[in-house]
């Protein structure tokens, strides 16, 4: 048990999907996964163990923002062993050529700050995915059909963002899309040696100002838990 995760040692999964929402966690654990068990309600940030096609696997919500993320994967990397952490979650569109509903594999994430920023210091790392992890979801995404794309994605702190400057350079550079977790995650994988990847979905998009209905939220996020499964385990 560490202070945020209430599972005892061994009751989670070397590899770890990690959606923002507790709600996703207990929905993607009940649809995708064999044999799913809660094992951590505390403060209802759900999380499950079960198996898929016989691997073992975790569920666990990170909670919006870097600093929860932080949190939770540092306690499923330093406290339980996890060695493989992908984030499943939503994203909004920064590209023309980026339709609500498609995938984004965010290969590098740009980022003002992160909680590493204390260690990091004046160095701007660069945060990216693990190789295999990339290319496996890749492959994954491409046999399913799924419209998919492969780049550098945003990790924003400011949902309500006030300073449209910023969006604005993350476009002109080619940037896919923006998120809230991703850079911390490839940060905390890269110094624990651990490997790590974001499969998200566009949600939205800022460009067009278009958004997923509520409704069709869970079938299109049901593509993109399966592209993150699969690239764990090719
Ligand atoms: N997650 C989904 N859409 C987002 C957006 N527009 N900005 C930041 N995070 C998001």
């Amino acid at each position: 048990m560490t202070i945020h995760i209430g599972a005892e040692k061994g009751e989670i999964a070397e590899t770890v999907l990690m959606p923002g929402d507790p709600y996703r966690a207990k929905w993607a654990a009940e649809t995708f996964l064999q044999d799913a068990r809660l094992v951590n309600n505390v403060r209802g940030m759900l999380g499950f163990t079960g198996t898929w096609k016989g691997n073992p696997v975790s569920i666990q919500g990170s909670g919006m923002g870097m600093p929860s993320l932080s949190i939770y994967a540092n306690e499923l990397i330093r406290d339980f062993g996890a060695k493989t952490l992908i984030r499943i979650g939503s994203c909004g569109g920064m590209q023309d050529s980026v339709g609500i509903r498609d995938v984004i594999l965010a290969m590098t994430s740009t980022t003002l700050s992160t909680p590493s920023r204390g260690i990091l210091k004046e160095l701007n790392f660069a945060p990216c995915a693990d190789w295999g992890l990339l290319q496996a979801a890749a492959q994954a995404a491409a046999a399913k059909g799924t419209p998919t794309h492969i780049g550098g994605i945003y990790s924003s702190d400011v949902f309500y963002d006030e300073r449209p400057d910023l969006n604005e350079q993350m476009v002109r550079h080619g940037i896919l899309g923006v998120e809230m977790e991703a850079a911390e995650l490839y940060i905390l994988a890269a110094r624990h040696n651990c490997r790590a990847l974001a499969v998200l979905t566009v949600s939205d998009h800022l460009l067009t100002g278009e958004a997923l209905p509520s409704s069709e939220r869970e079938s299109s996020f049901g593509d993109m838990v399966e592209i993150a499964l699969q690239a764990a385990f090719p």
